[in-house]
């Protein structure tokens, strides 16, 4: 297994719409053990194929205390979405920038797991949070989009900084 590199807001890669994957092959299946591996390293409780510069419709998201209920989703398909309901996000892509956003209360979800079978998941609470922030990185969109326009030019500003100074 690799730790793999996370795409830092405002990188314009992180606005790439995924592809579907076409099949679950040994390759998809090492990304996933890849993602894994630099989720719960980082730490962090899900992970769109997107953020590793993968752009193929991939995600991962654990938000078990435990770090040990993992979620594959391929190509995932959102079948219903019900309520609404406001959470503070954050992303890995965005490191120390949190924010309210509104998103659905529970969302029923159909996509292929691991091995390439269909299923199907209710998810509310955390689980349908993050759910629908890693499907928005499919579609190339960061949490941070939902937020006003000043906002967001604060945040871009504040990572860019961030940069140079470690640079
Ligand atoms: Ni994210």
């Amino acid at each position: 297994m690799a730790k793999l590199t996370i795409l830092r807001y405002p990188d314009p890669r992180l606005y790439t719409r995924a592809k579907p994957v076409v099949t679950v092959n040994a390759h998809i299946r090492q990304l996933i053990a890849d993602m894994a591996e630099t989720m719960y390293a980082a730490p962090g409780i899900g992970l769109a194929a997107t953020q590793v510069d993968e752009h193929i419709q991939l995600l991962i998201v654990d938000t078990s205390e435990t770090q040990n209920d993992l979620h594959v989703l391929i190509n995932p398909e959102l079948l219903v979405t019900e309520g609404s309901a406001e959470h503070e996000e954050g992303c890995l892509s965005v490191p120390g920038i949190y924010d309210k956003v509104t998103r659905a209360e529970r969302v029923t979800v159909r996509a292929l797991d691991a091995d390439g079978e269909p299923f199907e998941l209710v998810a509310e609470g955390l689980l349908a949070v993050c759910i629908q922030h890693e499907m928005d990185h499919l579609l190339g969109k960061v949490f941070v989009q939902y937020l006003s326009p000043l906002k967001q030019s604060r945040i871009k500003n504040k990572l860019k900084k961030r940069v140079q100074e470690t640079m």
